[in-house]
C-alpha cells in the first residue's frame, strides 16, 4: 500500500542545514497497523509529512499503491501531533468534521450522515454543536480523529496523536484506534515515541534510530489480535517485545553501528 524508498529530507535555509532523515526504506501493507517509534527529534513528523505529500523529500520516493506521492493524495487522512492547532476555533465541532468532506462530491445529507457516524464512533455524538475550545484536550483529539474518519480514508497517518492527553484517556483512545482499525480495515501508520504504546497497538513496529535517521529495526508483534489494556500489558510476551524495542532504541542512541534489518520473524528472547 505504502512504499518508502531511500527517503531523505534535508531542511535548508537561514544558513542552517538539518539532515532530518537520512535514508529510510520500509513498506506498509494494505490493512496493516504499523507503529513507528523513535526518539524525539529523529524526524518522525518529517517522515509523515513526506508520506502525506505535505513536504517534498530531498531524495527518495513515497509510493501509494505504486504511484508516486507528489501532493496530498485522495484517500489519505492525517491526524496531526498538535491537534489543538488543527481544529478551527471559530467552527463548531460538526463543521470541523465536515470540512474535508466538502472536497468530495457528496450530497449534504450524506455529509451529515458521515459526520454523525464519525462523531458517534469516537463517543462524541452530543458534541457536534460545541466549539473545540469548549472541549477538553482528549475530546479535541477525538474530534480530530472523527474528522479523519468521516473522510473515509483508506490510509490514515497519525502523528503522536495521544501525546498530550492524560493516561486514562490515552488508553481509551488506543482501544478506539484498534477497534476502528479492525472494523474498517483501514491501513494505519501510527507514530509514537512511546514504546509500550507502539507494542500495544501495532501489528508491526518500525524502530527508527536517532538523527541522522535510518530504520534501526522492524519487528512483528506476535500478540493476539484481541488486546486489552488489562491483560495484554501484563503478558510475558508484551514485556519481552517492549524490552527488545527499548534495547534497540538505546543501541541507536549510543550510536552502535546500525544495521538495517528487515525482520518478519520474532525477536530473540532474553
Ligand atoms: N521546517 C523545518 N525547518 C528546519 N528544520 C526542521 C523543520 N522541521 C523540523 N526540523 C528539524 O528536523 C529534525 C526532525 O524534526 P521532526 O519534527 O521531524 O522530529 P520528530 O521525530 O517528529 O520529533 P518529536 O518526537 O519531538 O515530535 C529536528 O532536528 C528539527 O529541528
Ligand atoms: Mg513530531
Amino acid at each position: 500500500m505504502l512504499d518508502v524508498r531511500g527517503l531523505k529530507k534535508v531542511y535548508e535555509g537561514s544558513g542552517r542545514r538539518v539532515e532530518a532523515v537520512r535514508d529510510l526504506t520500509f513498506t506498509v501493507e494494505a490493512g496493516e497497523l504499523v507503529c513507528l517509534v523513535g526518539p524525539s527529534g529523529c524526524g518522525k513528523t518529517t517522515l509523515l509529512k513526506c508520506m502525506g505529500g505535505l513536504l517534498a523529500p530531498t531524495a527518495g520516493d513515497v509510493l501509494l499503491e505504486g504511484r508516486r506521492v507528489t501532493g496530498p493524495p485522495p484517500g489519505m487522512a492525517f491526524v496531526f501531533q498538535e491537534y489543538g492547532r488543527s481544529l478551527f476555533p471559530w467552527m463548531r465541532v460538526g463543521e470541523n468534521v465536515e470540512l474535508p468532506l466538502k472536497q468530495k462530491n457528496l450530497s449534504r445529507s450524506r455529509r451529515r450522515e458521515l459526520v454523525a457516524d464519525a462523531l458517534r464512533s469516537v463517543g462524541l455524538a452530543d458534541a457536534a454543536g460545541a466549539y473545540p475550545w469548549q472541549l477538553s484536550g482528549g475530546m479535541q483529539q477525538r474530534v480530530a480523529i472523527a474528522r479523519a474518519l468521516a473522510y473515509e480514508p483508506r490510509v490514515l497517518l497519525m502523528d503522536e496523536p495521544f501525546a498530550a492527553v492524560d493516561a486514562q484517556t490515552r488508553a481509551d483512545l488506543e482501544d478506539l484506534v484498534r477497534g476502528l482499525w479492525r472494523e474498517r480495515g483501514i491501513t494505519i501508520l501510527f507514530v509514537t515515541h512511546d514504546i509500550d504504546e507502539a507494542v500495544y497497538l501495532g501489528e508491526r513496529v518500525v524502530v527508527l534510530s536517532a538523527s541522522p535517521t535510518v530504520v534501526q529495526e522492524q519487528l512483528k508483534v506476535d500478540l493476539p489480535d484481541e488486546r486489552d489494556q488489562l491483560h495484554t500489558r501484563v503478558a510475558p510476551r508484551f514485556a519481552e517485545l517492549r524490552t527488545h524495542v527499548y534495547e534497540q532504541i538505546q543501541a541507536a542512541k549510543r550510536g552502535t553501528p546500525v544495521v538495517t534489518v528487515t525482520k518478519s520473524d520474532t525477536p530473540p528472547l532474553h
